[in-house]
């Protein structure tokens, strides 16, 4: 199938938005209008500034394809290579604007994608998609680890496994309204400090992080990968330092985002053993955009998951007043976590599939 005018190329990835031609700030609008029609509403959608960051982060090696029709830009392909010493995987993901599909154009991307993968050695991909929810009765497909359900019918659902694609794991998307949840916020940090007891107290900043927290947030960063499920995926390991955090808390900074962390620190030792954070976008008045939330396993059953994220949910009324929801992913076998969420106030608005495909060495 050919489209004329069809032009696949690389994108540019300007320094700052100053220096973007346009193009980038295009291929945002393309992929949040894409990301809304599966979604039902642009909770998720960055502002380009925002994602423009993702590009800058010196641990990986993130680029961008676009599929211009006429000059247009009509879909793009997102290639991720972990740069870790003996990573072996590479995101590959492709979008195409609803307006333009059943073309190849996806099928174009997808080739181009899944090549530049094996040239640079990485043979397992993986893919996360925003799937629509489907309409009800209809047939929808089950991930091996038993969580969660995806439409058969929709279109990324048909392309990945047409592609060769296994759907491996389901995350849900949900969203919590702050201002009708104040009142659960109140009774999370009230729980929450019922279970800490003695052992732990709260620490909250706006910004980046203070010198004497780096350390100990590499350490969780760090265990994010190791100790949050992760079904059958292959997963590359990840070395945190405090550089590495530096260099994250000043990258949000750039991109226009007040990051927000709750973390939970254990008296005995003085070290902080449970954080969550938050990434409040330039318009504050848009949605908030969950970053991690880990308690090391050693600490786990006494709350501090539920008390740090109502921390959070806390300093947000504190310190952006102006912010009324935040939106989360989570694995939906993630009951622990799910559990937090709901007594929170988050409600579900969405699934993304997990996908891996193994190519040929
Ligand atoms: C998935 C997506 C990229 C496909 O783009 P596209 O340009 O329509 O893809 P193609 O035209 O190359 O389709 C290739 C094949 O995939 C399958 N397919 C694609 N969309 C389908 C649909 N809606 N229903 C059934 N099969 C579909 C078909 O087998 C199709 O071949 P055919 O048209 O000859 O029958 C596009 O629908 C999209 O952007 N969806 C949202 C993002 C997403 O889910 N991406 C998945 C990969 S990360």
């Amino acid at each position: 199938m050919s489209v004329p005018g069809l032009d696949i190329r690389p994108l540019r990835i300007p320094a700052t938005m100053a220096e973007d031609d346009g193009s980038f700030a295009e291929m945002v609008a393309v992929r949040n209008e894409t990301e809304a029609a599966a979604l039902g509403s642009y909770d998720l959608a960055p502002d380009p500034a925002g994602l423009l960051i993702e590009y800058h982060d010196r641990w990986f090696d993130r680029r961008i394809w676009v599929a211009r029709v006429d000059g247009r830009i009509v879909g793009r392909l997102f290639v991720e290579l972990p740069l870790e010493e003996g990573a072996r995987i590479a995101v590959v993901e492709v979008e195409v604007h609803p307006d333009w599909r059943r073309r190849g154009i996806g099928t174009a991307l997808a080739e181009i994608g899944e090549a530049a993968a094996a040239d640079a050695g990485r043979f397992t991909l993986q893919a996360w998609p925003v799937h629509s929810p489907g309409a009800s009765g209809g047939r929808r497909l089950t991930p091996p680890t038993g969580f969660g359900t995806l439409p058969a019918d929709d279109a990324g659902v048909a392309f990945q496994l047409r592609r060769g694609w296994s759907l491996e794991q389901i995350y849900r998307i949900s969203r919590v309204d702050l201002r009708e949840s104040a009142a659960r916020t109140e009774d999370g940090l009230r729980r929450g400090r019922e279970g800490a007891g003695d052992a732990y107290d709260v620490v909250t900043w706006p910004g980046a992080t203070p010198e004497e927290w780096q350390d100990d947030l590499a350490l969780l960063y760090s265990r994010m990968l190791t100790d949050a499920p992760m079904a059958a995926l292959t997963v590359d390991p990840e070395e945190w330092t405090a550089e590495r955090v530096r260099d994250t808390d000043a990258r949000a900074e750039q991109g226009g985002y007040l990051l927000l962390t709750a973390a939970a620190r254990h008296r005995a030792t003085g070290r902080l053993v449970a954080f969550t954070n938050l990434y409040l976008p330039a318009d504050r008045t848009r949605p908030g955009d969950q970053g991690d939330t880990l308690v090391l396993k050693e600490h786990r059953g006494h709350r501090l998951g539920l008390l740090v994220k109502a921390a959070l949910h806390r300093a947000v009324a504190e310190h952006s007043p102006e912010t009324t929801a935040i939106c989360t992913f989570n694995a939906e076998e993630n009951r622990y976590m799910l559990d937090v969420n709901e007594a929170l106030g988050f409600v579900p608005i969405g699934y993304q599939g997990v996908w891996q495909k193994q190519l040929q060495a």
